[in-house]
């Protein structure tokens, strides 16, 4: 398990580092070597002062320089918001399982910081030429971030793009743009309707999950979820199963 990490670990530095929304900045990490990453994984960060590292998903990668968009919350963003230019950081990753790019039309949905994921699938599907329509949600205008490509917004007050969240539009889009396959990163309310609908219109879901984590492989099993294989419920972890998931094997709480 160690040596099969330690190839995850790289020699790494903040190159870039600029505040995207009122809430949320994006920081770029250049690696000692290019790093292939795969839509839906994700990076862990080692913040000072703290025992459990930080999970981010991937948001860009240009030749080992991985894109993060962080939403400030406590101490561990609070770090990464610190560190300068040209400071090292130590980043384990790419860790985790990936969305499942298909050649379909793709409905990508991203609710607040969930658009991370959705976006770095969204270049993916592009290099491929594979159709898609990026549906993203914020709270208000405050908090979309600059750099993020979406063919939608809508703000939950109004104050941008059309009102509601994306829960008031999902519906309307899945019968007029009539998705194959439908992507989807956001809090879990959001993932479990769009699991619900995915099921009621026949279209297969895949949901990036959230959960607090400690190690971030595997070992602690404190990641656990409950999903459904052959018949059986069985437990899942987010950080090594996952974060990806079909949306029609999550046992939904
Ligand atoms: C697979 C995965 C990918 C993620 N990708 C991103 C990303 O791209 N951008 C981003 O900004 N964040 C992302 N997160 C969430 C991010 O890991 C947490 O926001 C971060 O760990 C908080 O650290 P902190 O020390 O600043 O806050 P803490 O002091 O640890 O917590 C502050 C507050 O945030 C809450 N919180 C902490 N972790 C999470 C979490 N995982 N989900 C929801 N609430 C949490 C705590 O309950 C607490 O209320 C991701 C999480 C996972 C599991
Ligand atoms: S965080 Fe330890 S098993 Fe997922």
């Amino acid at each position: 398990m160690i040596k099969e990490e330690e190839k995850k670990i790289y020699k790494a530095k903040i190159v870039k580092r600029e505040q995207v929304s009122e809430s949320s900045f994006f920081v770029e990490i250049e690696c000692d070597k290019p790093v292939e990453v795969k839509a839906g994984q994700f990076i862990s960060i080692y913040c000072e002062g703290l025992t459990l590292r930080r999970p981010f998903s991937v948001f860009s990668n240009n030749n080992g320089r991985i894109g993060i968009l962080i939403k400030e919350r406590g101490k561990g963003t609070k770090f990464i918001k610190s560190l300068k230019e040209n400071e090292a950081v130590d980043i384990i990753g790419p860790l985790g399982n990936h969305f499942n790019i298909e050649n379909k039309k793709s409905l990508l949905v991203g609710a607040g910081i969930g658009v991370a994921p959705i976006s770095y699938l969204k270049t993916k599907l592009d290099e491929k030429n594979i159709e898609n329509l990026f549906l993203a949600g914020f709270l208000n205008k405050e908090e979309i971030p600059q750099n993020i490509k979406s063919d939608f917004i809508c703000t939950d007050d109004g104050s941008f793009g059309e009102k509601g969240s994306v829960l008031n539009y999902i519906g309307v889009i899945i019968n007029e743009y009539r998705p194959e396959v439908i992507y989807a990163c956001g809090p879990y309310i959001v993932l479990k309707l769009i699991a619900e609908l995915g099921e009621r219109y026949g279209i297969e879901t895949q949901v990036a999950m959230e959960k607090v984590m400690a190690c971030g492989i595997g070992v602690c099993r404190g990641c656990v979820i409950d999903i459904k294989k052959d018949g059986k419920v069985i437990n899942a972890t987010v950080c090594k199963d996952g974060p990806v998931f079909k949306g029609s094997e999550v046992v939904w709480q």
